[in-house]
């Protein structure tokens, strides 16, 4: 047994520690300044307090993006293969997590899990002991997630810590607060140590400190969260699905950590062809591009399923889909054919009761975060379902799902997922999409017309009717010009006639300005209210223009511009969306004079 010892390390404070929507996502060159990252671990031990983390278990791991080169120096170790960064991270977190009294940490093997994975494995995974014996059921009591999501990564680019609780669900506002005051008096840190754990190994190592055993336990990273999705999922029809010649079928993972659970689920479970897959093997830099699933950025699987410049000669598949960085957002296409994230949460929930087992007993309820289009309201108020909409954050579903009131929620921010975890999983996305499609056409495979993704959102907006949706992105803006924007729009909300009378000087076509707010959300749960959770404009006939500031960016600031539009006459559910909105895009940018302020004449992107 390695014996070790625990040191303080004296630390000064960095201003800028303050977590956003998803922990803290710097550059990587702030993260580098030395005891920056260790500054947050600590301030998050003293936030959660002592008691809670002596004897804690914690996952720790993340989408493998690159922190730092000069984590090279600190052995050859480090630098046999990829993920030095992460190892680097793992390393520095694990020997803190020893210094403060944690009893055990878990590590994905190459310290790689993708964040619905490290949400499932906080709720409940089969540990190994030292003798390597099954310890079933295990708990963790939470998370650091190393991961900046969608954000690019490499060198010059964004790297990203961020708390999970023991729900499995991001930390709630009030520990984020804490963690941020923390960070602003910090002076010392406490670290063990430790020799390093081979983090490519499978197996448990384990040490003896001041207060007793401290095990470093390194396990596969996909296993416990396949095993999961089989128990959600008919694998068995999805399989016959994907294995008829009928049916194609494109993955793509924007070189994120999603690669490291597509091999084992979409070919080795259920049969995929290994060339359906793009971009699967997981990179620190995401091979330079921008790991974000959405019609700008996954250019690749655009392409293939027909849409933008694609090759005419060559026929599509029938269908594709994208995943971030750490593998929790989703983008779901079909042959020439994009489904909004609003309409894939609607079309999900619709038809989960008869397609997945898992709700084959029912929803409990809803929800979906406010500038997401109200497509799920009407599948909500047809079906009789509870239904909450809640600000945007994955972590405002987990209370619900904690108190049993909602099952499938999501966000027009390509997130999608239920209460199988506490974040949103981009697999499940479209694991539940092929289970769709593997009911509608459970006799159609053998002989008949194959039903498409396409048909099922068609006939979606038949019987619902269509929200006409798109979403503006002004990314990287100076962020005094975003705020003055912003307050303007609040300003502007006291007076509806004077709203109406731009409305109306900038398009006449378009319906009336109803009310218009901030949206403020009171949890039904434990009754918190979050305020300034964005600016909305409701027309008369249903429309809304909704204006946020992103909550994830790392520099500068991100304005978004949600428009939406309701048709409920079948006849005129077909139209191309940018041509429908057209005059309430002129009209939100109009109000809010976006050139003026951010001297853009046009949006970075547009989904
Ligand atoms: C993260 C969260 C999502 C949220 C999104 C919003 O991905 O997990 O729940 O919708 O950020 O990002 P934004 O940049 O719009 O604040
Ligand atoms: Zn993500």
């Amino acid at each position: 047994m390695v014996l070790f010892n625990v040191s303080r390390v004296e630390t000064t404070p960095f201003g800028d520690q303050k977590p956003g929507t998803s922990g803290l996502r710097k550059k990587v060159k702030v993260f580098k300044q030395p005891n920056y990252l260790q500054n947050f671990v600590q301030a998050t031990f003293n936030a959660l307090t002592p008691q809670k983390v002596r004897g804690a278990t914690l996952v720790v791991s993340g989408d493998g993006r690159y922190f730092s080169k000069d984590a090279i120096q600190f052995g050859m170790y480090w630098a046999v293969d990829g993920y030095r960064g992460l190892r680097f991270t793992i390393k520095i977190i694990t020997k803190m997590a020893a210094g403060n009294g944690v009893r055990r940490v878990w590590v994905g093997q190459n310290g790689l899990l993708s964040t619905p994975a490290v949400s499932a494995a906080i709720r409940e995974r089969v540990g190994l002991d030292v003798s390597k014996q099954l310890v079933f059921g295990s708990k963790a009591t939470g998370a650091f997630i190393l991961t900046a999501s969608h954000n690019p990564g490499g060198p010059n680019e964004d790297f990203g810590i961020k708390y999970n609780m023991e729900n499995g669900g991001p930390a709630p506002e009030g520990i984020t607060d804490k963690i941020y005051e923390n960070t602003k008096t910090i002076k010392e840190y406490l670290t063990a140590d430790l020799p390093d754990v081979d983090i490519t190994a499978i197996g448990v190592t384990s040490f003896c400190g001041p207060e007793g055993y401290f095990d470093v336990e390194v396990f596969d990273s996909a296993s416990d969260y396949v095993k999961l999705m089989k128990s959600i999922f008919d694998f068995e029809s999805i399989r016959k699905l994907l294995s008829s010649p009928k049916f194609t079928f494109c993955y793509d993972a924007l070189h994120g950590v999603a690669g490291a659970y597509a091999k084992r689920i979409f070919v080795e479970e259920l049969g995929a062809q290994e060339s359906s897959l793009l971009n699967c093997v997981p990179k620190e830099d995401f091979g330079g591009g921008h790991p974000d699933p959405n019609l700008t950025y996954a250019k690749e699987l655009v392409a293939c399923m027909g849409l933008g410049k694609s090759n005419p000669e060559v026929e599509p598949p029938e269908f594709g889909a994208a995943a971030d960085g750490d593998a929790d957002r989703n983008m779901i296409l079909g042959k020439r054919f994009f489904v909004t994230p609003s309409d894939s949460v609607a079309i999900i929930a619709a038809n989960a009761v008869e397609a997945i087992p898992y709700f084959s007993a029912g929803l409990k309820g809803v929800a979906r975060s406010m500038p997401t289009s109200a497509a799920l309201d009407v599948v909500a108020k047809n079906l009789n379902l509870k239904f909450f909409e809640v600000p945007t954050g994955w972590k405002f579903f987990g209370n619900l799902m904690d108190a049993g009131l909602c099952s499938v929620c999501g966000e027009e921010s390509f997130g999608t997922g239920s209460d199988h975890i506490r974040e949103k999983d981009g697999i499940w996305a479209v694991l539940a999409w092929l289970s769709i499609l593997a009911y509608k056409n459970r006799e159609n495979l053998d002989g008949g017309k194959l039903v498409t993704v396409e048909d099922i959102v068609r006939n979606h907006w038949a019987t619902y009717g269509r929200h006409y949706y798109t979403r503006y992105d002004y990314e990287n803006v100076d962020a005094g010009a975003a705020k003055e924007l912003m307050a303007c729009l609040v300003k502007l909300q006291s007076s509806l006639a004077e709203v109406n009378e731009i409305v109306s000087g900038i398009q006449s076509d378009v319906s009336k300005v109803v009310h218009a707010d901030e949206f403020e959300y009171k949890d039904p749960v434990d009754g918190s209210i979050s305020k300034h959770q964005g600016i909305r404009y409701l027309f008369e006939d249903g429309s809304r223009l909704v204006f946020r500031l992103s909550g994830t960016g790392s520099e500068g600031a991100t304005i978004r511009l949600y428009i939406e539009q309701y048709e409920k006459d079948p006849s005129k559910t077909g139209r191309d969306s940018q041509d429908a909105l057209a005059p309430l895009v002129a009209v939100a940018l109009g109000l809010s004079k976006m050139q003026e302020f951010t001297g853009r004449s046009a949006p970075t992107v547009i989904t």
